[in-house]
This record gives structure tokens, sequence and C-alpha cells, in this order.
């Protein structure tokens, strides 16, 4: 169902998870600044604490092979290597990466390590941060440092995590830091330099690697999908998924075409005019390095069609569409075309970089984690990923999101996307039931999900049977906890 070899993972990363802001000489984040902003965040929360991954990142790692990954994908924080941004390294910040690959090594988890997932160090934010020319300097010379101290073992590397969410929602509509709302003019210049970091930590890591690296970013992929599948939808949809459809970053080809084609799309600079970034001699260049895969976070997509007048039209979600506590609407198909328009333009092997959704979870009266929704929209999108392999789009890898439950950025706490439950008032652990469905799936590596009755397996007898397999000694996930098994 899926290839040999196929990466199966859980992400997470370093603000939403580790906590331990003062601890081991960290330096402030723009994110630790949005926090103490009054009406930033939901309820007042930060990442101060967290899920304490930072002290408790043992037990988590252990949790991790319980469930049987083959990859975790984490972050590393910026301002806990490098307190200001640039200049002096902090080496117990560089440590405490440094043992997370270790243990992950030690469990036989591949880390596939994030350079920036949002969380800029406020001493480069109040020298310009993204809007500043410097910036590209100041993430190579980072990059430089994680490189050389993380690459003997890790081969896994993502540059940049979303960059239409940081900009878009960062610099163009303030809800996530710095909290800002820009012109136009000065978002795209940000975005430029955006593009030219992405680039030059491609050449640092190329250079300065010490195993062969695989190298590639984590943007979010607007998926526009044929509602129903014939030949002039499928057009429509392919259409709209690659264009700049009006001012904002909510498309692919803005980030994705300089990184992969060496230049900006056609139909953006004509919409941008003369707000259109400063562009250098040898910028393009920069941005446009060759890379190993195109990871890609999906999440939702939209039903297009084509409409009478040729033109695309967006299928209106019926009334009550199933839809996660975000309000993002169960799309499976964003799966499947997603993967399969991107890998038709850029030509490169896909990972999924990010998949989940957002559920009520709780821990309930027998002691489990039930969360029903997680396992079937899981399962609906890894079918149409399969089907997306099954046509030939090369699908390398697929990441959960989240390993953990954590702090959802302007959501605070109240959105939990973890396979792993957290209290966040004791940090208790709890895998949810599709902790376990998941690792059926992984351990199967996938056939798992033909089986009819997902629900069933996860609560019942197949956990009971996988439990008892591990105490054979067979890989497996964990018994289950209250003493099920
Ligand atoms: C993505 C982010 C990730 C998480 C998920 C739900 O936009 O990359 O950190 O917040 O959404």
């Amino acid at each position: 169902m899926f290839r040999e070899g196929f990466v199966w993972g859980a992400g997470s990363s370093a603000y939403q998870i580790e906590g331990g802001a003062a601890l081991d000489g960290r330096g402030p984040s723009i994110w630790d600044t949005l926090c103490r902003r009054p009406g930033a965040i939901h309820n007042s929360e930060t990442g101060d604490v967290a899920c304490d991954h930072y002290t408790r990142f043992r037990d988590d790692v252990d949790l991790m092979q319980r469930i049987g990954l083959g990859a975790y994908r984490f972050s590393v924080a910026w301002p806990r290597v490098l307190p200001l941004g640039i200049g002096r390294i902090n080496e117990p910040g560089l440590d405490f990466y440094d043992q997370l690959v270790d243990s992950l090594l030690a469990a036989n988890i591949t880390p596939w390590v994030t350079l920036y997932h949002w969380d800029l160090p406020q001493g480069l934010f109040d020298r310009g941060g993204w809007l500043s020319p410097e910036i590209p300097a100041w993430f190579a010379e980072y990059t430089r440092v994680v490189v050389d101290r993380l690459s003997d073992r890790v081969t896994n590397w993502i540059t940049i995590n979303e960059p239409q969410i940081f900009v878009g929602l960062g610099y163009r509509e303030g809800k996530h830091a710095p909290g800002l709302k820009l012109s136009m003019k000065e978002q795209l210049a940000a975005a430029h330099h955006v593009l030219l970091a992405h680039g030059r930590a491609v050449q640092v890591i190329r250079e300065r690697a010490r195993s062969t690296p695989s190298i590639g970013w984590a943007p979010v992929g607007r998926a526009d999908y044929p509602a129903v599948e014939t030949p002039e939808n499928i057009e429509a949809a392919r259409i709209s998924s690659m264009s700049v459809h009006e001012p904002g970053f909510w498309n692919n080809t803005w980030f994705g075409d300089p990184v992969c084609l060496g230049h900006y799309p056609e139909d953006g600079v004509r919409l941008y005019g003369a707000d259109m970034p400063r562009i250098e001699r040898g910028d393009m260049e920069t941005i446009f390095q060759k890379l190993d895969f195109y990871g890609v976070n999906i999440y939702s997509g939209v039903g297009v069609r084509r409409g009478a007048d040729g033109a695309t039209e967006t299928v209106a979600w019926p009334a009550g569409v199933a839809s996660t506590t975000m309000r993002w609407p169960v799309a499976p198909k964003s799966l499947y075309w997603g993967p399969r328009f991107l890998h038709e333009r850029y030509q490169l092997p896909i990972v999924i970089t990010e998949n989940g959704m957002a559920n009520p979870d709780w821990v309930a009266g027998d002691g489990r984690v039930h969360d029903p929704q997680r396992i079937d929209y899981t399962r609906a999108y890894l079918l149409e990923l399969a089907r997306a392999h099954a046509d030939r789009v090369p699908v390398h890898g697929y990441f959960h999101w989240a390993a953990l439950d954590n702090f959802e950025w302007a959501e605070g706490y109240k959105e939990r996307f973890g396979l792993i439950h957290v209290d966040f008032a004791t940090q208790k652990r709890t895998m949810k039931d599709s902790a376990y469905w998941y690792s059926e799936v992984i351990r199967s590596n996938g056939k798992h999900l033909s089986d009819a009755s997902p629900f069933a397996q996860a609560a019942g007898p197949q956990v009971r049977r996988v439990a008892q397999e591990t105490r054979q000694g067979v890989r497996g996930p964990v018994p289950v906890p209250g003493g099920r098994s």
C-alpha cells in the first residue's frame, strides 16, 4: 500500500512543547513576547511550561518508541541555541538537542530536524526581524551552529515551517507573533527574506553536513481538489491550486515557485506590481537550491469545479459538514490531490510533514482517551495518500501532527492535536486510542488501513493481541493502561 521504507512519523515544534522557557540560558523569542500581550492568546496562556518536554523528553521518546514511530520531527529553538539570535552560543541549549537526538536514535527513531518553526529570537526582532536584509545571514549562522553540532547523526533537515502562516498571520493579520499588520510591500519584503534565508540554510547544510543530508522544507499546502473527478474539474483544481488568487499568502506558488523553479509566479508579480520586493542580483540563485523532498503540511482543502464561464468555482460545503474543533472541514481528498499537483509542478518526492486534527479529547472514566474522530480522519486521509502512491506520486513519508497535545499558538491549550494526551495541570501523558491504532498502521506499513472496523480494533481485542506480542518481544505498542490488557 505504501512503498518499502515509507517513513511513519509524528511531529512537534519547540515552542509548542518544550517549556523550560527560562532554563539553561534560553533567550526570549517573539512568541514569549506575544504571549504577554493582553488578548493575544486564548486565556492568556503561554509556552512557558507547555508539555515540559525540555525536562521530560526521555519519557516522551519512550512513549514514541512504544507507539512504534519510525521518525520524529521536532524543531530547534533558535533562542535556546543563540540566546540573542547571533553571537554567543548557549552550550546547554545545544546539549539538549544532542541528548534528544541520541535518545531518539537509541529508540530506533530517526530524527527530522526543522530549523525554524516560528520562534524568532526577540533580539533579532529588535534588529528588524524578517524585515531586515541581514536575516538570511543570521539564519545561515544559526544553521551552521546546529549543523556542526548535530549533522554527524541527523541527516533529515527541514529549513522553514509554513512561511505562508508566519508571514501571513504574523506580519499581515497580526494574530501570530510578532503581531504586526504591515503594508503589502513590507509583507512581501519579509517574505523575500524568508526565501533567501531558506536558500542560505540549504547551502550551509550542503557545505557542512558531516553525513549526506536530505533537505526539504515544510510549507502549508493549499489543496484545491475536484469536487467530482471529471477531467474539466481536475484541470480547474490544478489551476486553482497553483494560482496566486488574491493579495496575501494563502497559495502554494508565491513561495514554492522561487524555491523550486527559481522565479516568482507571473500572476503574483502582476498582482503585486509596485509592491514587489526588491530583487538583488543573485537572489533568485540563492533561493533556488536543489531540494531532496518537498515537505508539505495539509489539513484540509476545498472542492472546486469548472464553472459555466470556464472559471474555477468553489463548491460550497454542505450544511453541518464534518469539521474539527479548529472548524477546519474534514477533506481527505486533499491528501491525494495536494501531493499530486505539487509533485507535477515541482517534480520532487513528497513528504507529508504535517496532517492531523484537533478534537475535544479527555481522559474518560475508564482511564483512556477515546478519539474515534481522529482515527477516522487519519484513516480516510491516509487512504487517499495511498491512492496517490498507487497513481505513482512518489510519497516518501507521513508525519502525524502531533505526537503530544501542545500549545496551539493563539488558541493556547484548548486545541488538542496529539496522539498522546497531556494533562497540563499534572503533565500526565495518556496514549489516546488513535496512538494504538496508528501503531498498527505503522507496523503493517499501512495495510491495517483497509481493515473495516478501526474503532473496535483500537479499543478491543486487537490491542490485547498486540500487547501480548509486545510481552513476547515482538515490536508493538504498549499494553493498554488501566490493566485492560
Ligand atoms: C500548523 C503548524 C503547527 C500546528 C498545526 C496545527 O500550521 O505548523 O505548528 O500549529 O498547524
